[in-house]
C-alpha cells in the first residue's frame, strides 16, 4: 500500500476529480470530499497523511478547516489552495500553522513537490512520537516498584511523602532488595527529574581518586591532572546524587563528604573558587549504619547528617505476598525480551518460592524468573537449589493456556484504559456482563488499574 496519502476537499467536483486523478497517477492514495466536515471526521492523531484544502468553500472556509484540523492534531500538515489575490489570507494561513499554500491554477509539479515534503514531515513526526512513547514506557517499566504487601505499600506511601522534601535520604536494605530502584523512584518522581541522577559506588573508587571523582579537578591541579574534570557532585547539580555502598567510604573521605553535605558547595581540587550545589543526596547502605558508627567504622556525625529521612527496605522473606507478583513481572519482561512464551507458575510451585529465604532478595528472584523463561521450570528450580512439585511443568493444558492468555488481554486492556470498564468493553468488544464475569473469574479488580498505581 502506498505510503503517500492525501485527503482533498474542494466544493467543486471537477477540481477534485482533476486533482485526484493527477495524484493517483503519481502513486498517491487520495480521498476526496466536497464538504470539510466529512474530511474532519476522517482525522485523528494517528492519521498518516496530508490534507489539501481549497480556501474558499461555502459552508466552512479553508482557514476554519485549518484550525479544526490543528485542534485534532497540530502536526497534521495542511496545504491550502488559494485563488488569485488571496495573498493576505495565505499569509494569515501560514501564521495559523498551514504547511504551505499553492496558487490556483495548480502547477502539478509544484503540488507534488510540496505534498511529498509534507508527507515526509508527517512520517517523521509520527515516528518521533512513537519513539518517545516507547522511551517513556521503558522508563516507566524500569521504575515500576512492584509489590502489594503491607511492607511495600507502607514504603511507597512514605516515599511519596519524601519526593520533594528538602532533605537527604538514607536507604537501608539487604543486597538486591531494591535500594537503587528506590533511589531512582525518588528522583524520577521528584521535581529534580529533569536533571541528572548520578550514582557513585563509594566502595568501588580507589581512595586516591575518590576526591577528584566527587569534587572534580582544575587543570594542572597536581601532577598528572592535565585536564579539567567535572566532579560527580557538580554533574548532579540540580538533580540527585546517589551514594551507593556509603558504608564502604574510607574514613578520610567521610570528613570531606560531611563538609560538602553541610556547606552545599564544592571546591574542585586545585581550584580557588567553590561551586554552589543544589543537589539531593540519597545514600544507600547494606548494613546498619548506626551500629557501624557506634563501632567507630563510620563517622557518627556523617551518620546523623544522612539519617534525616530513612527508608528501610524489608527483605523479601518478610514480604512473601510480593513473590508471585514480582515473579510474574520479571518473567513477563524476560519472555518478551527473549521472545519466549510466558507460562505462569502454578500454585504449588509458587508456594515453594514463598518458602525460600531469598538471601539475594529481589535480584535473586529476578534471576530465577529469567532462568525459568529460558530453561523451563524444572531446570530453573534445580539451579536455584529448589525442587519442583510433580504437578508443575507439563500440567498446563490448552484450556489453562487460553484462560491465561485471556486474563492477560483483559489486564492489558484494563491498564491501558486506567481501569475504565466502558473502554475495556469497547477495546475487547465484550458485553458488560461477560467482562464482569471474566474479571471475577480471574480475580481482577478495576481499582487496581486506576490512576498511577505502580503495582502490578
Ligand atoms: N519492588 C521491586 N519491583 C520491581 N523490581 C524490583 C523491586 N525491587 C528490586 N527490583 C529489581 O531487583 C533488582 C535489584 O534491585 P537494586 O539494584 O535496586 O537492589 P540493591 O538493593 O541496590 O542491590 P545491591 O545491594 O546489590 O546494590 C533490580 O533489577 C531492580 O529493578
Ligand atoms: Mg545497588
Amino acid at each position: 500500500m502506498s505510503q503517500h496519502e492525501v485527503l482533498i476537499v474542494d466544493d467543486e467536483a471537477s477540481v477534485l476529480d482533476a486533482l485526484a486523478q493527477g495524484l493517483q497517477l503519481e502513486g498517491w492514495r487520495c480521498e476526496t470530499f466536497e464538504r470539510p466536515v466529512a474530511l474532519l471526521a476522517k482525522l485523528s492523531r494517528n492519521f498518516t497523511g496530508v490534507v489539501l484544502s481549497d480556501l474558499n468553500m461555502p459552508d466552512m472556509d479553508g482557514l476554519s478547516l485549518l484550525q479544526a484540523v490543528k485542534s485534532i492534531d497540530a502536526d497534521i500538515p495542511v496545504i491550502l489552495l488559494t485563488g488569485y489575490g488571496d495573498v493576505s489570507i495565505a499569509v494569515q494561513a501560514m501564521q495559523l500553522g498551514a504547511y504551505s499554500f499553492i496558487e490556483k491554477p495548480v502547477n502539478h509539479a509544484e503540488l507534488l513537490k510540496v505534498l511529498a515534503q509534507a508527507q515526509e514531515q508527517r512520517r517523521l513526526c509520527l515516528q518521533n512520537r512513537l519513539l518517545s512513547e516507547q522511551l517513556k514506557q521503558s522508563r516507566h517499566g524500569r521504575l515500576q516498584l512492584i509489590g502489594d504487601s503491607p511492607a511495600i505499600n507502607q514504603m511507597r506511601s512514605m516515599l511519596d511523602l519524601m519526593l520533594d522534601a528538602p532533605a537527604d535520604v538514607l536507604i537501608e536494605g539487604e543486597t538486591g532488595s531494591g535500594k537503587e530502584l528506590v533511589a531512582r523512584y525518588l528522583h524520577d518522581n521528584s521535581a529534580r527529574s529533569d536533571h541528572n541522577f548520578v550514582a557513585i559506588n563509594c566502595g568501588a573508587i580507589p581512595e586516591q581518586l575518590i576526591e577528584s571523582e566527587l569534587f572534580g579537578t582544575e587543570a594542572c591541579a597536581y601532577t598528572g591532572a592535565d585536564k579539567k574534570r567535572i566532579g560527580k557532585f557538580e554533574f548532579a547539580n540540580g538533580g540527585t546524587l546517589f551514594l551507593d555502598e556509603i558504608e564502604s567510604t574510607p574514613l578520610s573521605v567521610q570528613v570531606r563528604l560531611l563538609r560538602v553535605l553541610e556547606e552545599r558547595k564544592v571546591t574542585p581540587l586545585g581550584a580557588n573558587h567553590s561551586i554552589a550545589l543544589n543537589i539531593r543526596v540519597i545514600a544507600a547502605s547494606k548494613t546498619d549504619l548506626e551500629q557501624l558508627s557506634q563501632q567507630g567504622s563510620f563517622r557518627l556525625d556523617l551518620y546523623y547528617r544522612l539519617n534525616l529521612l530513612k527508608v528501610a527496605i524489608a527483605p523479601l522473606r518478610q514480604r512473601l505476598s510480593d513473590i508471585p507478583l514480582l515473579f510474574k513481572h520479571f518473567a513477563i519482561i524476560a519472555a518478551s525480551r527473549y521472545h519466549k512464551p510466558y507460562v505462569p507458575l502454578d500454585q504449588p510451585a509458587l508456594a515453594i518460592l514463598q518458602a525460600h529465604s531469598w538471601p539475594g532478595n529481589v535480584r535473586e528472584l529476578r534471576n530465577l524468573a529469567e532462568r525459568y523463561v529460558l530453561l523451563g521450570a524444572e531446570a530453573a528450580f534445580i539451579q536455584q537449589g529448589l525442587s519442583l512439585p510433580d504437578t508443575v511443568g507439563s500440567a498446563m493444558g490448552l484450556a489453562e493456556r487460553v484462560a491465561f492468555f485471556e486474563q492477560m488481554l483483559i489486564e492489558d486492556a484494563l491498564s491501558a484504559t486506567k481501569g475504565s470498564i466502558k473502554h475495556t468493553m469497547t477495546a475487547l468488544n465484550l458485553p458488560r456482563k461477560t467482562l464482569y464475569d471474566k474479571m471475577r473469574k480471574y480475580g481482577l479488580n478495576r481499582d487496581n488499574f486506576t490512576d498511577d498505581d505502580l503495582s502490578d
